[in-house]
């Protein structure tokens, strides 16, 4: 009895922990597709030119992810490089760590791994839901990552949303408001539904930076399977074969 109470504990972890990282706003499904690539090429493009100037890729060669996401050396180096780095290098970025501490108050993170670690779901919900907080150092807050040290650096794109509550009286009879949604006050470039996309688009890029083997690793998959039920009709047929004189 104890052991089933103890299995049951530990199976619902991994629900307590996806609870306590939400901060209350319930993330948004993202809409990615990890086998298409100008999906994914629209993702890096974005990448490199709104996130690099703060966040590195450590761990992402710049030719791996052209191959595997289906450009040559040539474009990558023509439209995806603007940090002087060569093609076979790292993709890191020339933010100096102590000063980005000062005035960011954090260091921005390398998101080589963020999609692993945070789940597309959480990047998708984050990356649409910056909103005007004047008692903000940069003027926004995030729904999902509460007090979150970075700007709205998409703002341009997606303009500027406010945030709208709903008021209701918690158990102690107080008034409580809870973020339900937003409303945009400043239009950006985009409308709304094509940043979404484009948000999409970049944790799709994300997602494959977290593991550029996966695809791969799916249709080796499908092969051991393969091979695997091949191999039981084999050993099958041997058994019965070595077995027959005995019974
Ligand atoms: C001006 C610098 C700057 C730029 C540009 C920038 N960020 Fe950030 N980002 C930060 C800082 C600082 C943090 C750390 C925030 C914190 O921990 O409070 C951060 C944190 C994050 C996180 C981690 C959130 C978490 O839950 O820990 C993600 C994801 C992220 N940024 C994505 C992006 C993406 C995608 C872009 C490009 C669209 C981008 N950032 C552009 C400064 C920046």
């Amino acid at each position: 009895m104890k052991k089933i109470l103890i299995a049951l504990a530990l199976l619902t972890l991994p629900g307590l922990t996806v609870a306590s990282g939400d901060g209350g706003f319930h993330p948004m499904t993202a809409p990615i597709d990890p086998h298409n690539d100008a999906s994914l090429q629209k993702g890096a493009k974005l990448f490199v030119n709104y996130c690099m100037g703060c966040h590195s890729l450590e761990h992402q060669r710049y030719n791996r992810m052209a191959r595997d996401i289906g450009l040559t050396d040539e474009q990558v180096k023509e439209n995806l490089i603007f940090t002087g780095a060569k093609v076979g290098d790292l993709m890191k970025n020339a933010m100096p760590k102590t000063e980005a501490k000062q005035w960011f108050g954090v260091t921005p993170p390398d998101l080589t791994l963020i999609a692993r670690s945070r789940g597309v779901d959480y990047l998708y919900t984050y990356l649409l839901t910056f909103y005007e907080d004047s008692s903000r150092p940069f003027g926004v807050n995030n729904a999902i990552f509460p007090n979150a040290g970075m700007p709205h650096v998409l703002w341009q794109l997606q303009g500027m949303q406010k945030p709208v509550y709903a008021v209701h009286k918690n158990a102690e009879g107080h008034e409580a408001k809870t973020l339900t949604g937003f409303e945009l006050v400043q239009p950006g470039s985009m409308s709304p539904p094509e940043y979404k996309e484009a948000m999409a688009d970049l944790v799709n890029f994300l997602a494959y930076v977290g593991e550029p083997i996966k695809l791969e690793r799916q249709a080796i998959g499908i092969w051991v399977v393969l091979f695997l039920v091949l191999a039981f009709v084999v050993f099958y047929l041997l058994k019965k074969e070595y077995w027959k004189d005995v019974h």
